[in-house]
């Protein structure tokens, strides 16, 4: 009778550890992408024994199966007990539906307000209250290259300027390689992004996501011109895999550059073994020096988390100085705190922090990665750029998405 009493207990401890667990959804998966997710989950686990870190991420980049799959999770009131969303106005669905929670408390309890810097903080507070926690600072407008390949093709440097770039693309193609590299539609989307942005400068860049100028305006046309002499001289046409295969193609040498994010560094060094400066190098995409494209990867705590108390302690493990500097070496990205050890970045991260924090630099959001457009807006623009890159309809795009503007505010 002890015995079995003992035994019984044993079991209910055993059945009570293994639901203890936290399930956090993301995209990080695959090389480059799931290396700081890891050390945090181990971190995590560490602090707090006998919890479960339950690794729920869906592949493909910039969420683009992950977050169809959480519209359909959250819409059934399912939700992970945190999800990975963007800073900026992609969290604004989420918060107008009561899908997340105000975590100002949190926010006031770890006195973040002296360590985020406030632009970052204006982009997570939605009517006053702040809904996210930001573990990083990551860089949309870059272009990344092989020097050596460069000093083959007898280039001097990369391109300053779209045009500069249309006039290498030119000498690349009569040497048989592909000028630019890209991947699937979110990629391209990237692209434009970039485009416009060098074509545009940042204010008007600005100004086209809060409908301060028109996709009809001849400004945003000759950009979408320039959008679209870029493309045909990539190899759109054949593009399948993700981000990292488009990196492929420029480090196998069949492509000479691609523009993408600075998740990018994490993949080239820690997976592929480069080099930064001797087999990898990167710049600001052409026309975007001066200019930081920034986006923001942030946790959430979701209305109806089975373990709201282990999702606070994720979101703070997730803000705080220790899970910043384990996450974002690792992942290719910066700290968003201002007060994390400058010391733990090197090669390209170094860089970033620099540019990041020099005072001049001007700080832009991004479109394809949550910032400067809601999510209804987005999607529309996805659909049109979908049909524009098969098409090659220019104007129908610009009107389309002028239209949605309005449409989806
Ligand atoms: C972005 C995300 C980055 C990186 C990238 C590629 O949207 O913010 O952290 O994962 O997608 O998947």
């Amino acid at each position: 009778m002890f015995v079995s009493l003992l035994a019984g207990l044993s079991m209910f401890t055993v059945r009570g550890a293994s639901n203890d667990q936290l399930e956090v959804y993301s995209w990080w998966t695959g090389p480059g992408e799931e290396e700081g997710l890891a050390a945090m989950a181990k971190s995590f686990e560490g602090a707090n024994p006998g919890v479960r870190f339950v690794n729920a991420a869906v592949s493909g980049g910039a969420g683009s199966n992950a977050k169809a799959i959480l519209a359909s999770r959250l819409l059934a009131n399912d939700p992970p007990d945190s999800y990975q969303r963007h800073a900026g106005l992609e969290l604004l669905d989420d918060v107008r539906s009561g899908k997340v929670q105000d975590l100002s408390d949190m926010y006031r309890e770890q006195d973040w307000a002296k360590v985020f810097p406030k632009g970052l903080v204006n982009n997570l507070t939605i009517d006053g209250k702040i809904y996210a926690v930001p573990v990083n600072i990551h860089r949309a407008n870059l272009i990344w290259y092989s020097p050596k390949a460069l000093k083959e093709l007898g280039l001097a440097g990369p391109p300053k300027t779209w045009a500069e770039f249309l006039q290498q693309a030119d000498v690349i193609k009569a040497k048989g390689k592909t000028p630019l590299a890209v991947g699937p539609e979110w990629t391209q989307k990237h692209l434009m992004e970039t485009v416009l942005l060098g074509e545009l400068g940042a204010d008007k860049y600005e100004r086209l996501w809060s409908g301060g100028i028109s996709w009809l305006s001849p400004d945003v046309t000759s950009a979408l011109d320039v959008y679209t002499k870029v493309l045909a001289t990539s190899d759109v046409k054949s593009a399948a895999g993700d981000w990292q295969p488009q990196l492929d193609k420029v480090f196998s040498g069949s492509a000479v550059y691609a523009v993408m994010g600075d998740w990018s560094s994490s993949y080239l060094e820690q997976s592929k073994k480069l080099a930064y400066k001797s087999d990898y190098d990167v710049v600001a995409s052409p026309g975007t020096d001066g200019v930081y494209d920034f986006l923001s990867d942030s946790f959430t705590l979701p209305t109806g988390a089975r373990r709201p108390d282990l999702a606070r302690k994720w979101l703070i493990e997730c803000g705080s100085t220790a899970g910043q500097n384990l996450f974002n070496p690792l992942k290719g990205s910066i700290p968003a705190r201002t007060d994390a050890d400058a010391a733990l970045y090197h090669g390209y991260l170094e860089w970033a922090l620099q540019q990041w924090r020099d005072p001049k630099m001007r700080i832009v959001g991004s479109l394809t990665h949550g910032v400067v457009a809601n999510n209804a807006y987005n999607a529309e623009i996805d659909s049109a750029l979908g049909l524009f890159v098969q098409h090659g309809d220019q104007g129908k795009f610009a009107r389309t998405v002028e239209q949605q503007f309005r449409e989806t505010q």
